[in-house]
């Protein structure tokens, strides 16, 4: 029987039919890289990734989910970091080694869907995601806590950078699948992003990023929130 639904996955394969594939889109993003998007233009870090690694955390392994060009995954592996980073777009994973190969940096580069990734469990001390979280539909979230929680190490840390709604589209997750469109990037309120992830996380910090200049020797914009997040234990752990 085609269009079934019997089960979750079938419901989450039919929520998934209703959104643009990310591949296609996503790689022909990546086409032109003189583009006038924020991250193109520059190969600095997120401020706030700079101040986590000065101020909160001493990772020795470090996953990057959706590294794009490879920026924060190129500054983790200079902290000396393992990283390895992941993303859907070839054209991006390419653009990421060139610059990584440039410095001389051993960064494992995964290209792939971060749904279809068999990662090991509980080993990586820290997970960090620069702008894909918004990107995913609202039906996508809770597999992506469940991955991160699967894949971070008892207690270790997830950083987060986000839309706010200034920054993305002002809509209901419900309107998403009325609109069938997530109108370039979901914006959230600071207590919808609390709300995901304070059942699993307890929050180190959580604010807007500090708007930086592109003479600056980092990356910033104020329309965006970042988070950093200690994983709270189970109760597996207990036992
Ligand atoms: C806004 S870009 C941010 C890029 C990079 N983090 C940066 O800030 O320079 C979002 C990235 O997430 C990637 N992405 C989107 N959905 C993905 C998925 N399901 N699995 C892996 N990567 C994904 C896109 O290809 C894109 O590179």
């Amino acid at each position: 029987m085609k269009e079934k639904i019997l089960n979750n996955q079938d419901l989450y394969q039919m929520l998934d039919s209703l959104i643009r594939k990310p591949k296609p889109f996503w790689e022909e993003f990546y086409e032109d890289r003189d583009k006038e998007i924020p991250f193109f233009q520059t190969k600095q870090p997120d401020e706030n990734l700079v101040e986590y690694f000065h101020h909160y955390i001493k990772p020795r392994t470090a996953l990057e989910l959706g590294c794009g060009p490879g920026r924060n995954a190129i500054y983790m592996a200079r902290q000396g970091c393992e990283v390895e980073a992941v993303d859907i777009s070839e054209n991006a994973i390419e653009w990421a080694q060139e610059r990584a190969a440039d410095e001389n940096l051993q960064i494992r580069f995964r290209c792939g869907d971060i749904f279809q990734m068999n990662l090991q469990e509980d080993s990586y001390d820290f997970i960090y995601d620069s702008g894909l979280l918004h990107h995913l539909p609202p039906h996508q979230r809770m597999k992506y806590i469940a991955f991160i929680c699967k894949v971070l190490k008892p207690k270790g840390h997830f950083g987060l950078v986000c839309f706010t709604p200034e920054g993305g589209a002002d809509i209901t997750d419900w309107e998403v699948y009325r609109h069938y469109s997530m109108q370039g990037g979901i914006g959230y309120e600071e207590e919808r992003l609390k709300e995901l992830f304070k059942k699993e996380f307890h929050f180190h910090t959580f604010r807007r990023m500090k708007k930086m200049e592109q003479s600056d020797d980092l990356f910033g914009e104020d329309f965006l929130w970042t988070s950093l997040m200690e994983l709270r234990p189970s109760l597996d752990d207990f036992i």
